[in-house]
């Protein structure tokens, strides 16, 4: 009989509903030893609380996430809350003895994240962050064909993940909305909150960045703060590009912003390689790019593949082939690696854990260095 993981979210906004289906759905299309059975959602609102728990099937609701920590029929917990709580609630998590899922970016600088992995590793407990789309069919599949060495030596990844939300000068900035807006909350801009997800597949498909050469620009200088009334100073990266060196030797390019005036979430990746060239995005995500520099040259170019076949990976466990997945089956398939690992610890790791988090996490604090300082930076390594 399957074991139960008694499961609290904390946060039930976008990353709470995001989750809850994927645990729901998980355990639909996935077999695993673990269960997993929603028994407390945890938010500020009482009222909130309990028709988010009514709609999703939860059987409690908290609305101090101290008490949900403190509570013996809680095993794991699902840090779904703005940036600047997850150090906190993950270090009592660890302190408790809970498995933890924590929203990335991990933590708001790498000095947090280095306390972060010290608890989890102390206590031991199971731990994930929620780098997701390294679950979808196509982006798994790449990480497949590059793992295999298909593509021989690399020369080049580029990703780019492009937003136009915030070009308006009359959006405000902090509050329970926009808290993205605000560095005391967020950590950072579009650093850790979309370059951190491009450097998470880098890091995974590519390997290590060893060092980065940066440069930000914040478009609006002032803006209303939601919570005080007040025009104050943005201090968050409206913009902010890179370029890096990876340990393979390979060199990159990588560019976020939210004022490209036409995009609305543009997460794309190439990676090129002396034989073969993939690539990627997220408007498309059910295809991967491919370029197979073998065919004979009358033949060759770049094609275009379904990730929908049996053979494709996740893809077989959902529909028949040519049927599309979308953006949340990346959360899907992380809650089925994360089960998997539990019922096989000794098995490949295909998730983000803290520690690996970290990782992404240094990058992040170094391109802002770098940003800052306008010198190339050497990248910590976990
Ligand atoms: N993996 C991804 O693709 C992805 C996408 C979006 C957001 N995120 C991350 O998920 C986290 C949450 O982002 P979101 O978009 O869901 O934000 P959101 O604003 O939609 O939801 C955050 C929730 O946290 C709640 N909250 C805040 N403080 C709380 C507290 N002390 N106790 C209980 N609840 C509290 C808020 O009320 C809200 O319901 C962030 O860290 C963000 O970076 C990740």
């Amino acid at each position: 009989m399957a074991k139960t993981i008694n499961l609290a979210v904390i946060g039930y906004g976008f990353m709470g509903k995001a989750h809850t289906n994927a645990y729901l759905q998980a355990q639909h299309f996935f077999k695993h030893d673990h269960k997993i059975n929603l028994k407390v959602i945890c938010g500020r609102n009482e009222e909130n609380a309990k028709a988010f728990a009514e709609t999703w099937g939860y059987d409690d609701v908290e609305t101090d996430w101290r008490k949900v920590i403190e509570r013996d029929d809680i095993d794991a917990v699902d840090i779904c809350t703005p940036n600047n709580s997850h150090r906190e609630i993950a270090l009592a998590c660890a302190k408790a003895g809970k498995m933890i899922l924590c929203e990335k970016p991990l933590a708001l600088d790498g000095t947090e994240g280095e306390e972060m992995v010290a608890a989890v590793e102390a206590s031991g407990v199971p731990n994930l962050v929620w780098y997701n789309y390294r679950f979808l069919p196509a982006v798994t599949h790449a990480k497949n064909i590059v793992a295999a060495g298909e593509l021989g030596q690399v020369f080049h990844y580029r990703s780019n993940f492009l937003q136009d939300w915030t070009i308006s000068e009359d959006l405000p900035q902090g509050g329970a909305a926009l808290w993205r807006l605000d560095a005391k909350t967020a950590g950072s801009g579009v650093t850790g909150d979309l370059l951190a997800h491009c450097i998470d597949l880098a890091r995974w498909i590519n390997g290590d960045i060893v060092s980065v050469s940066a440069m930000t620009e914040t478009f609006i200088k002032e803006r209303v703060h939601q919570e005080t009334g007040e025009k104050t100073a943005v201090t968050i990266d409206d913009a902010c590009a890179f370029i890096c060196r990876f340990e393979n030797g390979s060199t990159s390019i990588f560019e976020s912003t939210r004022y490209a005036r036409g995009h609305k979430a543009l997460f794309t990746f190439e990676i090129n390689g002396r034989d073969k060239s993939l690539a990627w995005d997220l408007h498309d995500l059910n295809r991967l790019d491919y370029f197979d520099h073998g065919v004979p040259s009358d033949r060759r170019g770049w094609s275009n593949i379904h990730c929908s076949d049996g053979d494709h990976p996740y893809a077989g466990n959902f529909w028949v082939p040519g049927l599309c997945l979308g953006y949340e089956h990346s959360f899907v398939g992380a809650v089925h690696e994360f089960l998997s690992h539990l019922d096989d610890p000794s098995a490949e790791k295909r998730f983000a854990d803290f520690k690996d988090a970290l990782g992404t996490q240094y990058v992040c604090d170094a391109v802002l260095e770098s940003a800052k300082t306008k010198q190339w930076v050497d990248v910590k390594r976990v």
